[in-house]
């Protein structure tokens, strides 16, 4: 298919994505028809967001009009922070088919190295702010992931906000029956990953960038924060190609081989972010864009930086 990485599976993940992080529920179904009508083929999702009922209602929109047939599309959950005990993985990622009314997914992540304390609240806080970890450790519930595999309920499984020896775990582990095909990442000239996308990708692990636009909408953003599709620099190279900001930091992830999950709720702006297919950065742009990195988070997990599996305190 063209336009797509291959997984280690075979199977053929679409460049582009729908990302549906901060897409309330009351939006996120227009989104989604939106979307797979402008031609996504790629839904990524998370039970964390809180909105899978809404998302599978779009998904089953375009299938019931026959926009699209199962085996077009490639849907992506995770599995929370606070599901990554043995006994909770397969609970959680039924919740999430069910929610979305799919009897498989093509891609399941964990949604983080981190696992939380069980429980009512998907952020359980001690009194210092710090998250609460659980018992668990995330070889055990990569275990549990690869049954998943094997019982149907996936097709493919992967990681999200792993570094490199939190990978290299994984591949090194005892016994392992599947490697990650995917290691879902913040990137965008801001946070360029140039060392981690490297070694995922020599090990024939894909890419995914999340937070592609900078996300704007982050409920956390504070004036004075860059903003990159504000940035005079990007909007100079968009120009350049009669192009947006939006779709230069978009294309920039398809010139490296990395899928890219732009989040919209805007049908024009859906659109837009899916048209990076009809040009090319030339390598001296993409230098350009590369040389703006400042190691800046959207998601630095501040909350979270005390727990043995933080992610972020490597240097990639
Ligand atoms: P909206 O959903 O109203 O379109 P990210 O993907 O990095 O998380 O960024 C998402 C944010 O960027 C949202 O606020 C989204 O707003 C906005 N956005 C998405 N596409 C575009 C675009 N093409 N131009 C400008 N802003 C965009």
């Amino acid at each position: 298919m063209a336009n797509s990485l291959t997984l280690g599976t075979g199977a053929q993940m679409p460049l582009v994505g729908l990302g549906t992080w901060k897409s309330s529920p009351g939006q996120v179904t227009e989104a989604v028809k939106a979307a797979i009508l402008a031609g996504y083929r790629h839904v990524d999702g998370a039970s964390l967001y809180e909105n899978e009922t809404e998302v599978g209602d779009g998904v089953h929109a375009m299938m019931d009009q026959g926009v699209v047939k199962r085996e077009d599309l490639f849907i992506v959950s995770k599995l929370w922070n606070t599901f990554h005990e043995r006994h909770l993985v397969r609970g959680a990622c039924e919740k999430t088919l069910s929610d979305l009314r799919l009897d498989y997914l093509d891609l399941y992540l964990m949604h983080s190295p981190m696992g939380f304390k069980p429980g009512d609240t998907l952020f359980p806080f001690d009194a210092d702010g710090q998250a609460i970890p659980d018992n668990s450790n995330f070889l055990d519930t990569w275990e549990e992931m690869e049954k998943l595999v094997e019982d149907g309920l996936v097709k493919a499984i992967g990681i999200s906000n792993f570094n490199r020896e939190q990978i290299e775990a994984i591949l090194n582990k005892p016994g392992l029956k599947y490697k990650p095909v995917n290691n879902q990442i913040e990137c965008h000239p801001y946070l360029t990953q140039e060392k981690l996308i490297g070694f995922c990708q020599s090990k024939g692990i894909t890419v995914t960038a999340y937070s592609p636009l900078g996300s704007p909408d982050r409920p956390w953003a504070k004036p004075g924060d860059p903003t990159l599709l504000d940035d005079p620099k990007v909007k100079a190279i968009a120009d350049k190609y009669k192009k947006t900001p939006a779709q230069v930091l978009i294309r920039m992830h398809v010139e490296r081989n990395v899928a890219v999950l732009p989040k919209s709720i805007n049908p024009g702006r859906i659109k837009e972010n899916i048209q990076v297919f009809d040009f090319n950065l030339s390598k001296e742009d993409m230098d350009t864009l590369l040389s703006f990195n400042r190691n800046w988070r959207v998601l630095p997990f501040e909350w979270a930086n005390k727990h043995k599996d933080y992610p972020l305190n490597a240097e990639y």
